[in-house]
C-alpha cells in the first residue's frame, strides 16, 4: 500500500521526532497546518499547457530578478501568520512531514508516523513542496512566470552561499540570522560535510567537491534504488532503522548542505540543521531546487538505466498541500515525474563533475 498523508489534516500533532533538544526548539513544535474547512483534499490536476517557469542559477541571477524574489518572500512574511501561504506556515510543512506531525492513518496504520526522508519519497515530496511554494510566491507578486533560483553547489561558480542571501541583512527578506557564521561567503561548501571543516584550500575543495559529485551521481547511483533510496510503504515504521535508507544524493550533498548551513551552536542546529526548522531559512528552498535539478540531471545523463521507480507503491504515494489558491489538494508521485508537464525547467549550467571521475 502506498504512503498517503491523511485527509484529515486536523489530526496532525505537534512535532516530537528527530529533535536533539526539544526544550530549546526555538522555532516551536506546533507544526500543523491551518484548517480552513472540513472538506477532504481534492486530487490535484496539473494545468495543461503551462507556461514554463525557468529556474535560474542563483549566482547568475540579475539584480531585477533578485529584487523580485526578495519582494515575493517579503510578501510571504507580511501575511498573517495563520494564512496557509505565510512564511511560517510554509516552513511548518517541512516540520509536519518530517518530525512526526502526521501518521499513516490514511493507509490503516494510525500508530505509525509518516516520514518523507530516508526513502524513495524524498525526491517527489520535495518536488511538490517547491512546486506550490514557487506558485505561491508568483501569485504574491502577480507573476505567474516567477521561478525559484537554484543553489548551484555542483558547479565551481556556485559553491558558496549565494550572495543574495547575505547582502543587507537588515532589510533583506532572504537573510536568516540562524546560519553558521563560519560558513558564510566566501567559505566554500564541502559537499561531504559531516560536522568538521576539511581545512582544504579553495582550489582543493572544489576538486574534492567535483569528484564527490561524480561519485554521488554516477558511481554510486547506478540504479533506481541506490539513487532514490529504500522502498518505503504504508506499514513501515520510520523510527526503525531498517526503513531509513536514503539514496546517494539525499544522504550525500543534500544532508551535507543542511549541516553546513545550520548553526551548530543552536540546540537543534537551527535553522537548516534540523528538519523541524529547515523550512524557515529561505535558502532551504533554493538548496532543494538544486537537489531537484539533480534528479532531472541523473535521468538525463543515462536515459537507459536511470529510471524513476515504476512500482504502484511509489507512483500512487501522495501528500496534501494548500495550493496557490488556498485549496487543499492531494498530489501523487506519478504526476511529478516530468518537470515540463509541471511547468518548469532549469536554466542550463555546466556540470563539470561529469568529467571528474575520481
Ligand atoms: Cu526535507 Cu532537505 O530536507
Amino acid at each position: 500500500i502506498p504512503i498517503a498523508a491523511p485527509d484529515n489534516i486536523s489530526d496532525c500533532v505537534a512535532a516530537t521526532s528527530n529533535l536533539r533538544n526539544s526544550k530549546d526548539a526555538i522555532r516551536g513544535l506546533a507544526c500543523c497546518p491551518p484548517v480552513l474547512s472540513t472538506n477532504k483534499p481534492m486530487d490535484y490536476v496539473l494545468p495543461s499547457n503551462p507556461v514554463i517557469r525557468v529556474r535560474p542559477a542563483a549566482q547568475k541571477a540579475t539584480a531585477d530578478y533578485i529584487a523580485k524574489y526578495q519582494q515575493a518572500i517579503q510578501a510571504m512574511k507580511d501575511l498573517p501568520e495563520d494564512h496557509p501561504h505565510s512564511w511560517k506556515q510554509q516552513g511548518k510543512i517541512h516540520c509536519a512531514y518530517c518530525n512526526g506531525g502526521y501518521n499513516q492513518e490514511q493507509s490503516g496504520y494510525p500508530n505509525l508516523q509518516l516520514q518523507i526522508h530516508n526513502s524513495w519519497l524524498f525526491f517527489p515530496f520535495h518536488r511538490w513542496y517547491l512546486y506550490f511554494y514557487e506558485k505561491i510566491l508568483g501569485k504574491l507578486i502577480n507573476d505567474p512566470t516567477f521561478a525559484l533560483p537554484y543553489w548551484n553547489w555542483d558547479n565551481p561558480t556556485g559553491m558558496v552561499i549565494p550572495a543574495m542571501f547575505e547582502q543587507n541583512s537588515k532589510t533583506n527578506s532572504l537573510f536568516d540570522p540562524l546560519r553558521d557564521a563560519k560558513h558564510l561567503p566566501p567559505s566554500i561548501f564541502d559537499v561531504e560535510y559531516a560536522g568538521a571543516d576539511t581545512g582544504a584550500t579553495c582550489i582543493d575543495q572544489i576538486a574534492i567537491n567535483l569528484s564527490s559529485m561524480y561519485r554521488q551521481m554516477v558511481t554510486n547511483s547506478t540504479d533506481t534504488k541506490r539513487f532514490f533510496g529504500g522502498e518505503f510503504v504504508a506499514g513501515n515504521d520510520p523510527l526503525a532503522s531498517e526503513f531509513n535508507v536514503a539514496g546517494t544524493v539525499e544522504a550525500g550533498v543534500h544532508t551535507a548542505a543542511h549541516r553546513w548551513v545550520g548553526n551548530s551552536r543552536m540546540a537543534n542546529s537551527e535553522d537548516m540543521g534540523n528538519f523541524y526548522s529547515a523550512g524557515y531559512d529561505p535558502l532551504f528552498y533554493v538548496h532543494h531546487a538544486n537537489v531537484d535539478r539533480m534528479w532531472q540531471i541523473w535521468k538525463d545523463i543515462d536515459k537507459k538505466t536511470h529510471k524513476d521507480p515504476t512500482s504502484g507503491d511509489w507512483l500512487n504515494a501522495s501528500y496534501v498541500f494548500y495550493d496557490e489558491n488556498e485549496n487543499l489538494v492531494r498530489v501523487y508521485n506519478r504526476d511529478c515525474v516530468d518537470i515540463n508537464r509541471m511547468g518548469y525547467d532549469y536554466e542550463r549550467s555546466a556540470i563539470p563533475w561529469i568529467r571528474s571521475r575520481p
